[in-house]
C-alpha cells in the first residue's frame, strides 16, 4: 500500500512531511519537528535497507560456491554470436522447480570489448518481458561488432564436457565452459585468465512466475508494503579479475578508491556496495552505502597484467560484495589459478544479465573501450570549466547584484551564478517569485554583460497545483508515474505534493524537452543554464525516502527495473532540451545529482550533499577520481562543504583542492552563514583568489583535457595509476591525482598542517608549480606546506599552456594570449597540446577546432597541427603566446630565434613568474608572440 496513513519519516530534517492526506495542524507540528532536528539530525542509517533487509541480497549472500548446477548446451554460432541453453538437472523431487532453460548469447566487438547476455527465452512464455535497459548502450557501437564464424572446442582438465572458445582480440580469447557454466576471456599465449563469470558456481537467475494461490511475494519496509506482482525475480554471479591487485569503480560511496573487501576472512560484518540511487541526508565519509547515482562498472588493477573491466548494464537496485581471499575456503575447491586474483559478487534485484568484459590491457583502453559502448563525455562549454558560485539560496535580485560585483571588487573571477530552489514560485519550476526576482531576463542580462552566466534549478517533481500549467498539462496526458494500482503516483517532495514524469517514454522526454525554448521558459535567456536535482529521484514520504519499486512506467516497466537510470533519462531530456534550445547549435550545461552509465553524454554532476569537515574534503578525491574512473569526468564536490559552516582554514584548503576538480562549484546549505571568499578578511580573501585565479591560468590546459575526455574517455582528474599504471605504490593512494599527464596535486587534509608527505611516481622528475623547485619521482618526499597552496607538480617532459591574466570570467579572456610551461625532462625534452574551440557551439564536431602539437627537443620548440588536414580552416583565432617558461633550462642563452618570421625574443632568467617568495631561476622567452594557430620554432640561442 502507498500512502500509507502513518507519516513516513524522512532522513532529510528540513523534508519531514506527512502524506498528501495530512491536515494543516499536523504539518504545523512536522515544521516544529523539522526545525528541532535540523541542529542535531545526521545519517538515519534505519531509514534504509541493509541487505539483511533485502531478501535478494540476503539470498544470494547466503549462496554457498558451486551451488550453482547450470551447464551449457546447443552451442552454435548464430546472427554472428556465440549461443547456448542453460540448463539445470532434472530436480530431484517433483515439488523442485524445474527452471526453463536460459538463452545464452556471447558477442565480440571490436578493440576488446565481449558482451555476454542471459535472459529468459521468450518462446517459453515468461509472464512478461523482462526490463532491458534502452537509450544507454551508443547506436554506433553495434556496428563495431565482430561477425563470429566459427568456434573451436578443448576439454579443460578434468571437465566432463568440452569449452567453446572464439577469437576476441590481439592474442585474446573467450571462453564458453559447459559444464560446469562458467565464462571467461583469457590469453591465447599461456591461457593467463583476464576475467571470468561464475568461476565460483554462484549463478542464480530467479525466473518470473505467474502468482499462484497461497504465494505471498510482498515485502514490507518501514510501514511501505512493495507488492511484487511478478514475485523474486533476482539474479546473482561471481565476477573475478585476475592478475589484479586492487579493484575500482561502481561509484557512487563516499568510500576509499581501490574498493576494499567486504566479505572475507578478517572483514567484520560489512554491507556490500549498495547502487541505489538514493537521497542520504548527511552522508558519511567512509561507507560502502549507495548515494545520488549508480555505475555498475568496476576496473581490475594490478603490476602483473594491468587492467581489465566489467559492467553490468542493469538500473535495478544492485549489491556488490568485493571478496577478500581466502572467502571461499570452505568450497574447498580452487580455481585453476588462483594468482593475485580478485573475486566479486554481483546481485541485482531484476532485469537481465547484459554484460560487458573490456580487456585493456592498459587503464586508459578500459575506460576507451567502456566509453565506446556508453559514450563519449560531453564536450563542456568553456565557461562551465570554469568557476561556480552557488548556494541555497541567493535571495533576490539584489542579492544577486551585490554577490556579482563583489566579485569585482574583490578581483576575483566567476563564471556562473546559481539559485536554487527558492527563486521559485513555490517550487513550480520554470516559474519566478515575481516579488523576489521581478525581471529575471535583466538580471541574467547583466550578469552576461560581464561574459557571465546563470543556473537556476529544475527537479523532475511537479507540483500537484491544480493552476499549475505544467501538472494541468501532465495530467491530462497521463505523463506521470503510476502508482502499483494505475493512478498518478503522488509522493512528497519541496513543493508538497507532487508527481513524476514518466521520462522513460521518449514522447514525454521531448515534451519535456520543449519546456526549455525561450518562450516556454518564461524569464529564461540563452545565457541561463540548468540544475537538475533530486532526481534519484528524491520521494520525502517514499519508501527509502525514494519512488516505490511496485510504482508503473511506460511499457508496464516496474519502478524496481529502472530505478537506477531515473535521473539518467530526466537528465538528458533537459539537456536535450537546452539543445533544442538553441536550434542545435549550442553545448548545453545541465548538472545532475542522479545518474547512471551513460550520464556522461549529458552534462555534468556533482557528489551531493556533503558536510563541511576534513573527512569529507579527504573523501571527495576518491569519490571524483572514480566518476572519472567510471566515464563520469565532469564531476566535483561542494566546495566548503554542503552542510554546516567550515572553519576558515578548511574552507580554503577546499578551495585550493576544488581549483582542480574537474567541476568547480562552492555551494552551500541555507542554513549556513554566508561564506563567499571575502567574509574572512582579507589575507583568506587573498588565498582563496589565489586558488580561482590558478584554476583560471589553467583554464586552457583543462579545456584540452576536456577535449581528450570527448574523444578517448579518458578522464580530465585521474588516479596516479593512470598514468604510471606498473608503480605499485600509486594503486591505492586516494589523496593525491594527475590533472591530465603533467599535474600531480596533493590535497591537504588536516587543519595545521606543517608537513605533507607526497609520493611523486616513476622515474622522472616533477617541478612544484609555484616555485618551479626539482623533485626526484620514484620516492615520497615530506615537504613544509604553508597556508599558500597545496602541493602541485608539473611534470618533468610535459607543457602546460595557461592564460595568466585576470579577467571578470572566463568569456572575457577569449582573446588573451598565451603562456606555454615547458618542464624538461633528463633528456631536455617534453611535449604537450593544446586545443582551442570557440568554447560554445557544435562546430568543433564539423573540424572547427585548433589543436596543436608543442615539442621542445635540441633547445628548440615546435608548434604543429594535431587537425587533420581539410581544405579550409573552420575556426582561426588571433591569440599569440606571450610567454615560452622553460623549467629545468640550466645555461643562460640571451635570445631565442623565431622561425619562419626570422625575428628574435629576449630570454630571461629569474623567478616563475607565478611564484611568491622562494623559487628557482628558470629561463623565460619574453614576448615570442608568435600565433597560436601557426606552425612555427623557437630556438633558443
Ligand atoms: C538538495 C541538493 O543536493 C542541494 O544541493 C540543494 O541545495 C537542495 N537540494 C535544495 O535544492
Amino acid at each position: 500500500m502507498h500512502g500509507s496513513p502513518d507519516c513516513e519519516l524522512s532522513s532529510r530534517s528540513e523534508a519531514m512531511a506527512p502524506n498528501i492526506n495530512s491536515t494543516l495542524p499536523l504539518l504545523l507540528l512536522f515544521l516544529l519537528f523539522t526545525l528541532h532536528l535540523s541542529s542535531v539530525s545526521a545519517w538515519k542509517k534505519e531509514e534504509f535497507r541493509t541487505c539483511n533487509q533485502t531478501p535478494f541480497c540476503k539470498r544470494a549472500r547466503s549462496r554457498k560456491p558451486h551451488s550453482s548446477s547450470l551447464f551449457a548446451t546447443d552451442v552454435a554460432i548464430l546472427n554472428g554470436a556465440l549461443t547456448a541453453n542453460l540448463r539445470q538437472p532434472p530436480p530431484e523431487s517433483p515439488d523442485q522447480d524445474q527452471i526453463k532453460p536460459l538463452l545464452f548469447t556471447l558477442s565480440v566487438y571490436q578493440n576488446g570489448v565481449v558482451r555476454v547476455k542471459i535472459d529468459e527465452d521468450p518462446s517459453l512464455g515468461p509472464p512478461k518481458k523482462r526490463f532491458e535497459v534502452p537509450d544507454v548502450i551508443l547506436p554506433e557501437f553495434e556496428s563495431t561488432k565482430l561477425w563470429l564464424q566459427r568456434f573451436q572446442t578443448e576439454t579443460v582438465d578434468g571437465d566432463s564436457g568440452p569449452s567453446s572458445v572464439v577469437h576476441v582480440a590481439d592474442g585474446y580469447e573467450a571462453v564458453l565452459r559447459h559444464n560446469p557454466f562458467e565464462v571467461y576471456v583469457r590469453e591465447k599465449q599461456g591461457k593467463r585468465r583476464v576475467l571470468s563469470l561464475n568461476s565460483h558456481g554462484l549463478f542464480d537467475f530467479e525466473q518470473l512466475r505467474v502468482k499462484q494461490e497461497g504465494d505471498d511475494w510482498e515485502e514490507r519496509f518501514k510501514g511501505h508494503t512493495d507488492v511484487r506482482p511478478y514475485g523474486p525475480q533476482s539474479i546473482s554471479f561471481d565476477v573475478s579479475f585476475f592478475d589484479a591487485d586492487f579493484v575500482y569503480g561502481i561509484p557512487e560511496h563516499a568510500s576509499s578508491f581501490a574498493l576494499r573487501p567486504t566479505r572475507g576472512p578478517g572483514v567484520d560484518d560489512s554491507e556490500p556496495y549498495r547502487l541505489f540511487n538514493l537521497d542520504v541526508f548527511e552522508f558519511i565519509h567512509d561507507s560502502p552505502f549507495g548515494l545520488y547515482g549508480s555505475i555498475p562498472f568496476m576496473l581490475g588493477h594490478g603490476k602483473a597484467r594491468g587492467t581489465s573491466g566489467f559492467f553490468w548494464l542493469n538500473a535495478a537496485e544492485m549489491q556488490i560484495d568485493v571478496l577478500g581471499s581466502g572467502w571461499d575456503a570452505e568450497s574447498g575447491i580452487l580455481l585453476p589459478e588462483s594468482g593475485s586474483r580478485i573475486d566479486t559478487l554481483w546481485m541485482s534485484e531484476a532485469g537481465i544479465v547484459d554484460t560487458f568484459f573490456f580487456i585493456g590491457p592498459g587503464p586508459k583502453d578500459v575506460v576507451r573501450q567502456y566509453t565506446s559502448v556508453t559514450g563519449m563525455p560531453a564536450m563542456p562549454q568553456l565557461f562551465s570549466t570554469a568557476y561556480h558560485q552557488c548556494r541555497w539560496n541567493y535571495r533576490d535580485e539584489e542579492d544577486v547584484e551585490n554577490i556579482d560585483s563583489k566579485f569585482d571588487e574583490h578581483d576575483i573571477p566567476y563564471d556562473v551564478l546559481w539559485l536554487d530552489i527558492e527563486h521559485t514560485d513555490g517550487k513550480r519550476y520554470f516559474t519566478w517569485d515575481r516579488v523576489l526576482f521581478p525581471n529575471p531576463e535583466q538580471m541574467q542580462n547583466k550578469l552576461a554583460a560581464k561574459g557571465r552566466h546563470m543556473v537556476t534549478i529544475v527537479d523532475p517533481h511537479i507540483k500537484r497545483d491544480e493552476s499549475f500549467h505544467l501538472h494541468k498539462e501532465a495530467t491530462s496526458k497521463g505523463y506521470y508515474v503510476k502508482d502499483a494500482t494505475g493512478k498518478d503516483y503522488d509522493g512528497w517532495c519541496w513543493p508538497g505534493s507532487s508527481s513524476y514524469l514518466d521520462m522513460l517514454n521518449p514522447e514525454i522526454r521531448s515534451w519535456w524537452s520543449e519546456k526549455f525554448s525561450l518562450k516556454h521558459y518564461v524569464g529564461s535567456t540563452p545565457w541561463l543554464y540548468i540544475w537538475n536535482d533530486m532526481n534519484e529521484p528524491s520521494v520525502f514520504n517514499g519508501p527509502e525516502v525514494t519512488m516505490p519499486r511496485d510504482a508503473l512506467h511506460y511499457g508496464g516497466v516496474e519502478h524496481r527495473e529502472l530505478h537506477n537510470a531515473y535521473g539518467y533519462y530526466f537528465h538528458m531530456a533537459t539537456s536535450d532540451g537546452l539543445v533544442k534550445r538553441g536550434d542545435g547549435k549550442d553545448r548545453p550545461f545541465v548538472l545532475s545529482r542522479a545518474f547512471f552509465s551513460g550520464s556522461q553524454r549529458h552534462g555534468a554532476v556533482w557528489t551531493g550533499d556533503n558536510t563541511a569537515d576534513w573527512d569529507q574534503l579527504r573523501v571527495s578525491v576518491p569519490m571524483i577520481l572514480t566518476l572519472g574512473l567510471t566515464g563520469m569526468t565532469f564531476s566535483g564536490a561542494d566546495v566548503g562543504g554542503y552542510f554546516g559552516n567550515p572553519e576558515t582554514e578548511l574552507l580554503v584548503r577546499w578551495y585550493q583542492l576544488g581549483a582542480y576538480y574537474p567541476f568547480f562549484r562552492a555551494h552551500a546549505h541555507q542554513d549556513t552563514k554566508r561564506r563567499e571568499p571575502w567574509l574572512f578578511g582579507d589575507r583568506n580573501t587573498e588565498l582563496m583568489r589565489d586558488a580561482i585565479h590558478t584554476r583560471y591560468a589553467l583554464l586552457p590546459y583543462f579545456y584540452t583535457l576536456f577535449r581528450e575526455a570527448n574523444t578517448s574517455g579518458v578522464p580530465v582528474m585521474r588516479p596516479l595509476w593512470m598514468e604510471f599504471p606498473s608503480d605499485k605504490a600509486t594503486f591505492s593512494n586516494d589523496e593525491a591525482f594527475m590533472v591530465g599527464n603533467s599535474l600531480l596535486v596533493q590535497g591537504i587534509y588536516t587543519e595545521r598542517a606543517k608537513y605533507a608527505s607526497v609520493y611523486l611516481p616513476g622515474g622522472q622528475s616533477w617541478y612544484d608549480l609555484r616555485t618551479g623547485i626539482i623533485y626526484k619521482g620514484g620516492t615520497t618526499h615530506k615537504l613544509e606546506v604553508s597556508e599558500e597552496t597545496i602541493p602541485a607538480f608539473h611534470r618533468a617532459g610535459t607543457i602546460i599552456p595557461r592564460k595568466d591574466r585576470y579577467r571578470r570570467s572566463s568569456t572575457q579572456m577569449a582573446n588573451d594570449p598565451y603562456t606555454l610551461v615547458i618542464a624538461l625532462n633528463s633528456s631536455h625534452a617534453a611535449e604537450g597540446e593544446l586545443y582551442i574551440d570557440n568554447g560554445k557551439s557544435f562546430e568543433f564536431k564539423q573540424g572547427a577546432y585548433i589543436h596543436r602539437h608543442f615539442v621542445f627537443s635540441d633547445g628548440k620548440v615546435t608548434s604543429s597541427s594535431l587537425v587533420p588536414k581539410a581544405s579550409k580552416t573552420l575556426f582561426s583565432s588571433a591569440c599569440v603566446i606571450e610567454r615560452i617558461i622553460v623549467l629545468g633550462h640550466s645555461s643562460g642563452p640571451k635570445k631565442a630565434l623565431i622561425e619562419p618570421s626570422n625575428r628574435k625574443a629576449e630570454i630571461e632568467v629569474g623567478p616563475l613568474w607565478l611564484q611568491r617568495g622562494k623559487s628557482a631561476p628558470v629561463l623565460t622567452i619574453r614576448r615570442p608572440n608568435v600565433p597560436v594557430a601557426d606552425d612555427w620554432t623557437i630556438k633558443i640561442l
